[in-house]
């Protein structure tokens, strides 16, 4: 398939903001990609459909990680946050047929990420921080990290996520523990 059919999909699957922010985060991925040596068109397709399960119904989205053969652990299945990545990965295998497990991998791991993520696990999990549809307090201080490293944004990235869920009380995943303590050793390395 190409990417404008794709691209058509995820328009008929969300309201005009988020397919704003897909197309957006599309743009900022192939950027990213092309910066650090990604693969642009897989940036472009997993910035696509990142979101693609965003605004679908729980139960449907439960359907499509079932289908996808996916098990959830306890606390991914007590932490709705974290489905829209998953469905989402299961989405695209399942529905549209996508097996690039890169591609399937980066879509599953854009809100958390994980230990030993790839090159376009980073470009998808930052393009989604930095798309030019993003205002949150810090987003310039990131954009700039970017600039510069990869893995300082992701490193930057996950404390971000980890300060927040932490501060609202909320669940954090194991996964995002797993990148973080392993950029930041990486980083504590580097500076001895
Ligand atoms: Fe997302
Ligand atoms: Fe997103």
């Amino acid at each position: 398939m190409d990417y404008k059919i794709y691209e058509d999909i995820i328009s008929q699957r969300m309201k005009a903001a988020r397919f704003r922010h897909s197309k957006n985060v599309a743009k900022e991925a192939i950027r990213l990609a092309k910066k650090y040596g990604a693969d642009p068109d897989k940036a472009e397709l997993a910035g696509i459909l990142h979101d693609a399960t965003k605004e679908t119904e729980a139960d449907e989205q439960m359907k499509l990680i079932a289908k996808a053969g996916i098990q959830l652990s306890t606390l991914e299945l007590e932490s709705p946050k974290l489905w829209h990545a998953i469905s989402g990965s299961a989405f695209v295998q399942v529905e549209l047929g996508i097996e690039d497990q890169e591609v399937i991998d980066a879509i599953r791991y854009h809100t958390t990420g994980r230990a030993g993520m790839t090159l376009l696990d980073k470009v998808i999990f930052i393009a989604d921080f930095i798309s030019a549809d993003r205002d949150y307090e810090g987003v310039d201080r990131m954009r700039k990290i970017a600039e510069k490293s990869l893995d300082d944004a992701v490193l930057e990235g996950m404390a971000f996520t980890i300060a927040d869920l932490a501060e609202r009380k909320l669940t954090i995943a194991p996964d995002t523990f797993a990148g973080y303590n392993e950029f930041a050793a990486m980083k504590a390395r580097t500076k001895k």
